[in-house]
């Protein structure tokens, strides 16, 4: 990666120590670097060492420099932002828009894009005004790493920590690296995510355990990359991303609707949706209640279309279709060739195929694949939920139909 100009925000909580890590980290990395802490951070961490490892001056004061127009110089000439650790007070104005600091100056007069990874007690972490202002963040695009869980600074413990230093410094890069890519600019891509849920009463349902997290992965991956998103969210677990539109649903049969709908003229569609196979064939008004004496009861159920299948046996000229397979096979030969199977068996191009399991798969952050073409084998990828999601839109991006190409 070519030198880049880094901006690190450092605010005023106790995690400004390992910010400093951060930083160093970005110098060795052969980058430019600037810091930007508050008034806060620096009653943790001091200007001098700030400057040592970052090997730049150190500007806190809004009104020094005015004659270079510091306040919004810093911010303009960035090409990356990372505030760590970002505290809720910092969010707060971040998703204000306020700029009674340099580091707000910075942020509101910069169009680079910018990675936090917020530190603070869980408490504050969980407050619903937290909560709206990261998920406001987000919806900006704005790219949260972490919170962690773990051992707070008091005798607490749990989502708060910041995360550590190397995990920061890694998404920011990915990030910036994901923002030069634009393979996807003036394509259209539908996304697939979550698990579906098939009432049984008003009150239960049948449903799995996908959170949605590597569905959510994709579409913003798909979204920084340039395409425009439509995202068909089936009872997501985890927050939906933001810049894309997204159409809520539930049952297999919406699902079926709405992506039915939006992928006619669509360049790419993912189904990652864990879709039921089963639907209860009837619907109770009331709560099925036990009755007296039985020792069971036996539920009838119909089978869900095949909405891949159907899909893919649809003339589908100029939309990529990726499927993907979840298999409980603990085999890797097995596993593949149940996955080629399915590949013909649904008329898909690709088919992402992963093992899940009680502990593997869903509703974790880490993800490990394989990416099947009709000629085999096409990509292995390992990693984050996020990397993995890169990693298939690599080998989606140049298979795009030509018919497609944007302008
Ligand atoms: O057959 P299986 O459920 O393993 O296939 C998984 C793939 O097919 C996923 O891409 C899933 O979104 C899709 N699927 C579907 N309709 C179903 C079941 C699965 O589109 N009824």
């Amino acid at each position: 990666m070519s030198r880049l100009n880094i901006v690190v925000g450092i605010t005023g909580g106790i995690a400004a120590y390992k910010a400093v890590g951060v930083v160093r980290s970005l110098v060795l990395a052969g980058h430019d670097v600037h810091v930007v802490p508050t008034d806060g951070a620096l009653r943790f961490v001091g200007r001098p060492t700030l400057e040592a490892i970052s090997r730049n001056p150190v500007h806190v004061d809004l009104y020094e420099g005015v004659a270079e127009v510091r306040h919004v110089a810093i911010g303009q000439a960035a090409d990356l932002i990372v505030i760590a650790p970002a505290t809720a007070n910092t969010i707060a104005k971040l998703a204000a828009g306020l700029a009674d600091d340099l580091l707000g100056n910075t942020v509101l007069a910069s169009e680079a894009p910018i990675v936090i990874a917020p530190a603070m007690h869980t408490e504050m972490w969980l407050n619903p005004a937290t909560a709206a202002n990261v998920a406001t963040l987000r919806e900006r695009g704005v790219t949260i790493v972490g919170p962690a869980v773990g051992q707070l600074t008091g005798t607490d413990s749990g989502p708060g920590r910041m995360e550590e230093p190397d995990v920061i410094v890694a998404a920011a890069l990915a990030r910036v690296e994901a923002s030069a890519r634009r393979d996807l600019a003036g394509r259209r891509v539908v996304v697939t995510a979550g698990g579906t849920r098939e009432p049984l009463d008003p009150v239960r349902f049948l449903g799995n355990r996908s959170s949605g997290k590597q569905g959510v992965a994709i579409a913003e991956a798909a979204r920084a990359r340039g395409a425009q998103v439509t995202l068909i969210a089936a009872n997501l677990e985890v927050a939906s991303p933001g810049g894309c539109d997204i159409r809520e649903v539930s049952t297999a049969l919406e699902l079926q609707a709405a992506v039915t709908e939006a992928a006619s003229g669509a360049d790419l569609v993912v189904m990652a949706a864990a879709v039921a196979d089963y639907r209860p064939a009837s619907i109770s008004e009331s709560k099925i209640k036990k009755q007296p004496g039985d020792d069971g009861l036996t539920l009838e159920l119909v089978r869900n279309p095949d909405i891949l299948a159907g899909l893919g046996h649809a003339p589908h000229d100029g939309t990529l279709l990726v499927g993907f397979a979840a298999e409980t096979e603990a085999d890797d030969e097995r596993l593949l060739e149940l996955g080629a199977g399915k590949l013909e068996a649904k008329g898909a191009d690709l088919l992402v195929v992963n093992r899940v399991g009680w502990t593997e798969g869903f509703a974790r952050d880490d993800n490990r694949v394989v990416i099947l073409g009709n000629e085999g084998v096409l990509a292995r990828a390992i990693g984050s939920k996020m990397s993995v999601a890169h990693e298939i839109l690599d080998v989606a991006a140049p298979r795009l139909r030509e018919t497609h190409e944007p302008g």
